[in-house]
């Protein structure tokens, strides 16, 4: 028989605002030794799940039970006091202090003394299987290292359960592996690991356990073992979903030029590749993918294409530049907390920022609230960004429906270009496939996308063409048809196989 949860989540149901619930009568439960990875839809109630359990939210009904004892958790400080350590997807972190003093600030007073020197932190962590680097500044260190100073925090805590956040959406696929050879080794040490994540490919391969939450309810909770992707995809979506749909061209080919890169060059810096002599052209009507391992250099061209940077030396062309002589062009950039959303706007001016002064939604000085919310309203069914109104801000709405609203204004700028960085990251599998689709349907229509991912099944399935980066440097063009081997030589810097 296996062994009582260590904890239990009992009937828990939960609405921030009444009527519309967003978890109902959930009851699951977290066994030691096991990594359980939690499924579901963008908004789904995944992330509120863990908040509630880290005391971050109350259940309106149903409780906690630890160790068959019922807990209440008003804040995190309850839950930590429980053994209960949360990874948030934005970390939690003081940046300009060194991973030592991030680490000595969450500790319990009794533990800090042991903290007091660098060699003795190191050797703790090197027990847990991560090696950092105490002295380093946090701001200083990647994405990855910051994440192994949080799930330090927690251990030192002596977390039994540490709660992840979408840890992976992060990591580079190196990362991936590393970060769930921790996992491992955490649970196998006797303690509960909760991971939600939108990638299956990591639950089949990493998970014992896996839930699986739709629109706030559970629909199944189960062992890992002999269950298959599409299984995950049905139970998540309600219905079936073809993840192998082909992404068609228009068989059309393509049209005039509408970006031309030229020579463009920008001085590497230690934490960047920079760009070497990059030339480019994205023309109308076609897709081109940038593939290559995150680092060489596809943010350089993001940031010079959107403008946000100006190259060293080169040209950047487009049919239709801003009077700076940025290109016109709809942009989904990587990070849309910082760059592509104001987190505390509605959803109907984040939808429409870049035309909200202008006819017909101003006229005289003066906004036009029903054009705005019509037209917002209208963008929101289309894209399936799951919002109460148009008129809530962005900071309450899941991930995945705050991703859901840049891509609908990129796509709905009065642009020829699109230019779209990591557009699936946080996205659940069938809002992943609806972003291709829409992204090869705004090509077939004669849009020209350029099209930046880490994910090369991504770039392969919705490109005409793939341009491989490394070190800055296109190092290889390839076609449609090419293979992933071919792609994946050039990625890693090897010749044209
Ligand atoms: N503070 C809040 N006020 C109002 N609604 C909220 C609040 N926090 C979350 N919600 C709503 O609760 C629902 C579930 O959100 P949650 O963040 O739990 O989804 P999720 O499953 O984590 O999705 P994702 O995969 O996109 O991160 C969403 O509809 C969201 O808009
Ligand atoms: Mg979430």
């Amino acid at each position: 028989m296996k062994a009582k949860p260590f904890l239990a989540l009992t009937a828990v149901t939960k609405s921030f605002v009444p009527g519309f619930p967003v978890l109902q009568d959930v009851s699951l439960g977290f066994r030691k030794g096991e990594v359980h990875a939690i499924l579901g839809e963008n908004g789904a109630g995944k992330s509120t799940l863990l908040n509630i359990l880290f005391g971050m939210h109350q259940a309106d009904a149903g409780g906690i039970l630890l160790a068959g004892r019922e807990v209440v958790h008003h804040s995190p400080a309850d839950a930590i006091a429980n053994r209960i350590g949360m990874v948030h997807q934005h970390f939690k972190l003081v940046r300009s202090f060194t991973v030592a003093e991030n680490l000595r600030l969450a500790a319990p007073p009794a533990i800090r003394p042991s903290l007091r020197r660098h060699a003795d932190i190191a050797r703790l962590a090197k027990g847990f299987g991560l090696d950092i680097d105490p002295r380093a500044v946090v701001a200083s260190l990647p994405l990855s290292m910051q994440q192994r100073v949080e799930i330090l925090k927690a251990l030192i805590n002596q977390a039994e359960l540490i709660l992840f956040d979408e840890p992976t959406t992060i990591l580079n696929p190196a990362e991936i592996e590393a970060f769930y050879a921790v996992l491992r080794q955490i649970a196998a040490e006797g303690r509960a690991v909760v991971v939600v994540t939108h990638h299956l490919n990591e639950v089949i391969a990493h998970a014992q356990h896996a839930s699986v939450i739709r629109r706030g309810q559970l629909i199944s909770s189960g062992p890992v073992a002999g269950r298959a992707r599409e299984d995950f995809v049905r139970e998540m979506v309600g219905h079936e979903v073809d993840l192998s749909a082909p992404l068609p061209n228009s068989g059309l080919g393509r049209g005039a030029a509408e970006l031309s890169l030229r020579d463009v060059t920008l001085a590497p810096t230690p934490s960047s590749s920079g760009l070497k002599h990059m030339s480019l052209d994205v023309h109308a009507g076609e897709v081109v993918g940038i593939a290559g391992v995150e680092g060489n250099g596809q943010r350089e061209l993001f940031d010079i294409v959107a403008g946000l940077r100006r190259p060293d030396a080169g040209s950047v062309q487009a049919r239709r530049q801003h009077a700076d002589g940025r290109p016109v062009a709809g942009l989904v950039p990587e990070d849309r907390h910082q760059e592509g959303l104001v987190l505390d706007l509605p959803v109907s001016v984040n939808l429409l920022l870049n035309k909200i002064g202008e006819a017909p939604y101003a006229r005289g000085g003066r906004l036009m609230h029903g054009k705005i919310t019509a037209q917002a309203e209208r963008m929101r069914a289309d894209s399936d960004v799951r919002a109460r109104s148009v008129h809530v801000t962005p900071r309450i709405l899941s991930g995945g429906n705050q991703q859901k609203i840049v891509l609908a204004r990129a796509l709905n700028e009065d642009a020829a270009i699109v230019v779209v960085y990591q557009p699936t990251r946080g996205l659940d599998v069938a809002a992943s496939e609806e972003v291709l689709r829409r992204l090869r349907a705004a090509a077939n229509a004669g849009k020209a996308v350029l099209f930046i991912s880490s994910n090369l099944d991504e770039i392969m399935r919705i490109s005409d063409r793939i341009v491989i980066f490394y070190a800055g440097q296109a190092v290889g063009e390839v076609g449609r048809d090419a293979s992933r081997a071919a792609v994946g030589a050039l990625m890693t810097g090897g010749a044209h196989a």
